[in-house]
């Protein structure tokens, strides 16, 4: 079979990214992206291209040479799922705020309303694809919804989860490790996943697109995100040791990293993983195990939370106990607030939590992200709910000058390894900072060496006071 029509439901950080690789790869397929979303959809939309609500280095040019040819963002979804053969489902699946499995389970609620909504509105066959990141067996769910109170066409669903990581999505897409894809052993299932196979085809070489059954598939997207954060968690349990020991975590990481047995990504020690998917996800894989009674298993993977947690925790406990245990009505400058550089996603960024705490000891704050708006911030924290929002407003300020966030600060903190933080002019930052002035690096980010000659007192996560 081949694919002609493509629906794409959730225009969101992944959505919107892979369906635009989809278009740009496969002339001949017309790609639908829909959402409820009416101001995302607008955004998407934009004759500005650079105003699309998802900032991803290389993106703004890929959607301005498709959108409009076979391309297009739209807020109607019955229309774009009539229309397709295969339908992508590509929306968010938090972690649940309430009921059983309350901060743990994946909340499946926006998924079941793209299964009902898919069987009321198709007509014809359809190929129903998970692109969300799903709990193992999900599909089992989605295929009764769908045959229970479908008008009697035929779904074959397949598990296709996503792999990029923010920040280098279109390099990810368009180079990926691989591609994995999950089908029933079925005649139909393999005929389904071939149809899969041959899109992925147009620009992903053969012998990296995996095919393996469902389950496979979709439990191998929850284990993945656990390694990586697992190693995260590693590196950042180590630094605490380094910190204590006089080892450098930098070092150790190089070390350990140079056996290819262990490789060197993902070893970089950080004030604390962030993103919206390693912790809803392992949370997920948490629960799951202690649903099927595999205690040890659960305790096994809660650890790398935990560990998270606490680094982030001690982060900022290290802030105020550098700036002689009292921090109230001290201004704390906070060099960016995204989970990672060259995204502006902030979703469970270790900022987030650090800002909370400095906040809980009536610190001022003054926050700088290149690409994080004013709005985003205060909404993040207001989020939490731990104050109000006039005193979120009161305390924190968003300035779109580093220098002017950095002027007569206390102290700062690098929060977000942003490129452009390494080449700000450090020496007319010192001079118009209050002395001692304090530099606390959680990314490792800067030439400390230089920091120190200019007069800095610096912190930096694996290494301790240098
Ligand atoms: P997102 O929140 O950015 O986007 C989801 C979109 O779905 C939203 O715009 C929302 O309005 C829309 N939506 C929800 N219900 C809808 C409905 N019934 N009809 C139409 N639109 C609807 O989320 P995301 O970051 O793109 O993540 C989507 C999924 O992909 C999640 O399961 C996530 O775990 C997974 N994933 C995310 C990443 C990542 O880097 N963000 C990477 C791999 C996998
Ligand atoms: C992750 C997975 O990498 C990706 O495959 C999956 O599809 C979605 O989840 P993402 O969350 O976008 O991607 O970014 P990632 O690069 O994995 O970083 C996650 C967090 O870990 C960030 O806060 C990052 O700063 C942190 N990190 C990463 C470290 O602290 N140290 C590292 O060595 C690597």
């Amino acid at each position: 079979m081949s694919i002609k029509n493509i629906c794409c439901i959730g225009a969101g950080y992944v959505g919107g990214p892979t369906m635009t690789m989809i278009a740009a790869q496969c002339a001949d397929i017309i790609v639908n992206v829909v959402d409820i979303n009416e101001k995302r959809i607008a955004a998407w939309n934009d004759s500005n291209t650079d105003n699309i609500p998802i900032y991803e280095p290389g993106l703004s040019e890929l959607v301005k040479k498709t959108r409009g040819k076979n391309l297009f963002f739209s807020t109607e979804v019955d229309q774009a799922i009539q229309d397709a053969d295969m339908i992508f489902i590509s929306v968010n699946t938090p972690t649940k705020t309430y009921g059983v499995g309350k901060g743990m389970a994946a909340d499946l609620k926006y998924i079941e309303l793209c299964a009902r909504q898919i069987a009321a509105v198709a007509t014809t066959d359809k190929i129903i694809v998970e692109k969300s990141t799903l709990p193992v067996r999900t599909a089992e769910a989605l295929k009764r919804i769908l045959d229970n109170t479908g008008n009697g066409v035929n779904f074959d669903i397949l598990s296709n989860p996503e792999f990029l990581a923010e920040g280098t999505a279109v390099s990810d897409l368009l180079n990926p490790d691989r591609v994995l894809i999950g089908g029933e052993e079925t005649d139909r299932g393999r005929l389904a996943q071939q149809a899969l196979v041959d899109v992925y085809s147009n620009w992903v070489p053969k012998e990296q697109i995996l095919t393996t059954n469902v389950w496979s598939s979709e439990l191998s997207k929850l284990t993945a995100n656990a390694f990586l954060a697992q190693r995260v968690s590693s590196i950042n349990a180590l630094s605490e040791l380094c910190e204590v020991t006089e080892a450098d975590v930098n070092e150790v990481a190089r070390a350990i990293g140079a056996d290819s047995r262990i490789g060197s990504k993902f070893l970089k020690a950080s004030v604390g993983f962030g993103g919206s998917c390693f912790q809803k996800d392992i949370l997920n894989l948490v629960y799951i195990s202690k649903s099927y009674g595999l205690h040890e298993v659960a305790d096994y993977w809660e650890q790398v939370i935990i560990m998270n947690d606490h680094q982030k925790r001690r982060f900022a406990r290290k802030i105020v106990q550098t700036l002689f245990n009292t921090v109230s009505g001290k201004k704390i400058t906070l060099l960016g607030w995204a989970f990672k550089k060259d995204t502006n996603d902030t979703r469970e960024s270790a900022a987030i939590y650090v800002a909370d705490y400095l906040l809980s000891e009536q610190a001022e704050l003054v926050i700088y992200d290149p690409k994080v708006t004013e709005e985003q911030v205060y909404s993040d924290l207001d989020y939490l709910g731990t104050r109000s929002e006039g005193e979120n407003r009161r305390l924190v300020k968003v300035l779109n000058s580093p220098y002017e966030a950095m002027d007569k600060a206390h102290a700062i903190a690098v929060l977000t390894e942003w490129d452009e933080f390494k080449t700000l002019n450090w020496n007319d930052i010192f001079d118009s900072m209050l002395k001692p002035a304090f530099l606390f690096d959680g990314r490792s980010v800067l030439d400390h060496k230089k920091l120190n000659a200019i007069g800095f007192d610096n912190y930096v996560i694996g290494k301790g006071p240098c």
